[in-house]
């Protein structure tokens, strides 16, 4: 048997904990050293670093769980490695090897392996890769050195209530702009998303819906997920194609399930506001999201409500989140390649 922290696991939030271990890879001289495991979760940094300066920063975020067997295994972390360099890429950040990625990722749980939520807790170990720039700069440039680390901690739902409906509320505000950095995760992303998320928050909702920044006309995503919707006859996935939203790992995952084991019809295109109330249901989709049922869509003094609304999510909800989760926890045959093993 495994050894676990004495932690009450099913009422976890989402929430920072400080763990045992953090991986830790400085870039300096135009190379990244080799990367050691720490027990210090302090960064002492130059007054004029440049995450500091002109926020040059991007992250990740997945999660390791124990499954049926008793394996610890994350979900399709080479797709996270694969994003990240991309964002690095486009944040002029030197790129993270992947395949390093994903062996920091595995030392990492491997050092905090206490923490990793028990089979059926029901809650998972995060994993939030990040990296920015630990060099000073003053003109507007990019730095000259930067640091990558991973952190790890126990969470469990995103959303208070766990697989309950949520309410979210259109946004009058945008995270993006058109040809900006809405494709990549970025921290100035969510930065730009603080401001809304607190007027939603005030008036009841945990979360927005985002319009597309160009014309208001088209539903992007949220401030941490993606959306999803299930047409009136329940017969076809539809999901927001559109160059200022986050390449959702969860979502792309979902269009493969709802394809290929649902035997739905997919549809990845843009998605008018104006239709969604033809739509039985709505989801938003994450690593920490999961997937987390809407039942209505607050839009200016009128409500679109799908199915039961908060009561209970609609059946392809469930059936998704259970083919989902159950691939995640190795209850349902995973596809190539989605399951990686760390212990
Ligand atoms: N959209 C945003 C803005 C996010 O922050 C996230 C979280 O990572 C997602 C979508 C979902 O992406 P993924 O499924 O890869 O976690
Ligand atoms: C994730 O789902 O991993 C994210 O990074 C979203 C964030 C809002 C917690």
């Amino acid at each position: 048997m495994r050894k676990t922290k004495d932690m009450d696991w099913q009422s976890l939030g989402f929430q920072y904990m400080s763990c045992d271990k953090r991986y830790v890879s400085r870039f300096r001289e135009g190379q990244w050293d080799e990367g050691s495991l720490t027990g210090d979760p302090s960064i002492t940094l130059s007054e004029c670093a440049g995450i500091l300066q002109y926020c040059q920063e991007c992250f990740e975020g997945l999660k390791a769980y124990e499954t049926v067997n008793g394996d610890i295994v994350c979900f399709r972390p080479d797709l996270n490695a694969k994003r990240m360099a991309e964002t690095a890429e486009f944040l002029c950040m030197p790129k993270f090897p992947e395949d390093r990625f994903i062996r920091a990722v595995d030392e990492t749980v491997r050092a905090n392996l206490e923490y990793v939520p028990p089979y059926g807790s029901g809650a998972s170990l995060y994993i939030r890769p990040y990296m920015f720039a630990s060099g000073p700069v003053i003109g507007v440039k990019p730095a000259d050195e930067y640091m990558f680390r991973i952190i790890v901690m126990p969470v469990g739902p995103y959303f208070k209530g766990g697989a309950k409906p949520i309410a979210v509320m259109v946004s009058d505000y945008d995270r993006a702009a058109p040809h900006g950095t809405g494709h990549i995760k970025a921290g100035l992303n969510y930065a730009m998303s603080l401001h809304a998320h607190e007027i939603a928050k005030e008036a009841g909702y945990p979360e927005n819906m985002f319009l597309d920044p160009r014309e208001h006309k088209y539903v992007e995503e949220s401030g941490g997920a993606n959306f999803y919707f299930i047409s009136g006859d329940g017969s076809t996935f539809i999901t927001p194609k559109s160059g200022s939203i986050l390449p959702s790992i969860t979502r792309r995952s979902l269009v493969y399930v709802a394809e290929h084991m649902l035997g739905l019809k997919v549809e990845e295109r843009p998605v008018e506001f104006a239709e969604i109330s033809d739509f039985s249901e709505c989801g938003l989709c994450g690593t920490a999201a999961v997937i987390s049922p809407v039942g209505l869509v607050h839009d200016h003094g009128r409500d679109i409500i799908f199915g039961k609304g908060l009561e209970e999510p609609g059946p392809v909800t469930k059936e998704l989140y259970e083919k989902l989760t159950g691939i995640q926890l190795g209850t349902v045959k995973a596809p190539e390649g989605w399951i990686h093993k760390i212990a």
